[in-house]
């Protein structure tokens, strides 16, 4: 690993497959980047345990995330793939940083308040919570059992890239205010112990940044959407996928234009855009005078396109565990090394006694 070239890092969870989201929003990014930088590419299986999962399922999870990841172009050769739970590191300086991280920031995190909001409907507190004006003001967890973890998860978010001293951290525009508060803790140490941590700068893609729900294009696509036709999977077979967007929710308007007030049009020019590398002025030119049915079977045909190569790669892959299992030996191990020595300068300015 040569010493002066830009760190890049970025994680994903292992919760199921991963969808059309993750891939424009995240990995396409990321394997354009595998040159003239040093990457580490984390599947955080700590943070998947922040919510409701099953062992035997996280499992296989992980083993199929790196397969994708490698089927989407993360060549291993370039990049140091690894299970955030190999790397002794992440849960230890996520402690040394909770402990200058203000309860308030966590609580006041949009995918905290989200999550909530969420095991609130499945604790039955549903009606309670939603439609009350005053809820910014509240304490979200005083009506809800919620876990710890799920408050802490973007503390354990920050040590995963600080560890690493990354320098640019790829993320989806959801991913925004994590990485705030990890530049916030990262100058907050920096302060309090002398300079220690690099600040790291999001890496934000221009185009297909943000994909929507298909049923429900205000909402963002989302792995676990109840509803089965809202999430276009990378491994969804052509059939599939021509289904889900054939019933795609827009609206009646008839003309395809570029227009904010219509978010379902807006979700399908993007993702076409994102799969063709046009731009969105360029696609509503080429639908001039053609309707809904037209712009969704070709952008069907695009994305089955583009996912075969990328569906045949997993499949093979997934045929060979130890090939999968290699890959993430060898990423953890160039990822502990970083990880020791970050932990070690950490707990020494922090005042712990050297171990012998
Ligand atoms: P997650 O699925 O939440 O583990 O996210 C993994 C990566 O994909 C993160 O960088 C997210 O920001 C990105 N991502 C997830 N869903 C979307 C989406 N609908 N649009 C764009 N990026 C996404
Ligand atoms: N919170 C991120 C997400 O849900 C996943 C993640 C965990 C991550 N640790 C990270 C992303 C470090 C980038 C860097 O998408």
């Amino acid at each position: 690993m040569s010493e002066n070239k830009p760190v890049i890092l970025t994680c994903a969870q292992p919760t199921g497959g991963l969808t059309i989201g993750n891939y424009l929003g995240a990995i396409k990014n990321w394997a354009d980047m595998l040159e003239g930088n040093t990457c580490f590419f984390g599947i955080v299986d700590m943070h998947a345990i922040t919510v409701d999962y099953t062992p035997a399922e996280l499992r296989k999870n992980s083993l199929s995330c790196v397969a994708q990841y490698i089927a989407c172009g993360i060549e291993p050769e370039k990049a140091n793939m690894f299970i955030q739970s190999h790397v002794t590191g992440h849960a230890e300086l996520a402690w040394v940083l909770s402990c200058i991280t203000p309860l308030g920031e966590l609580q006041r995190m949009t995918q905290f308040k989200d999550k909530v909001q969420v095991q609130a409907k499945t604790q039955g507190l549903g009606s309670n919570i939603e439609g009350d004006d005053s809820i910014e003001n509240q304490d979200p967890t005083s009506r809800v059992s919620i876990n710890s973890g799920l408050l802490m998860y973007p503390v354990l978010m920050a040590a995963d890239i600080l560890l690493y001293n990354a320098d640019a951290v790829p993320v989806g525009a959801d991913q925004k205010q994590h990485l705030e508060l990890c530049r916030n803790l990262a100058q907050r140490f920096n302060q309090r112990y002398s300079d220690t941590f690099k600040v790291p700068e999001p890496f934000i893609p221009k185009f297909g940044q943000r994909i929507m729900s298909l049923q429900d294009p205000t909402r963002k696509m989302s792995k676990s959407d109840p509803n089965k036709n809202a999430t276009l999977f990378l491994l969804d077979d052509p059939k599939l996928i021509k289904k889900k967007i054939m019933s795609a929710v827009t609206d009646s308007a008839r003309d395809i234009e570029l227009s904010e007030s219509r978010p379902g049009l807006s979700n399908l020019i993007n993702i076409y855009s994102a799969f063709s590398d046009q731009t969105p002025e360029s696609i509503v030119q080429s639908f001039k005078g053609k309707g809904y049915g037209d712009l969704k079977s070709d952008l069907a045909d695009l994305v089955i396109e583009k996912l075969k190569p990328v569906q045949e790669r997993y499949h093979n892959l997934m045929k060979d565990p130890a090939y999968l299992e290699a890959v993430l030996k060898e990423g953890a191990e160039a990822a502990q090394k970083q990880a020791f020595k970050m932990l070690r300068k950490v707990y020494k300015k922090s005042g712990f006694l050297n171990r012998s």
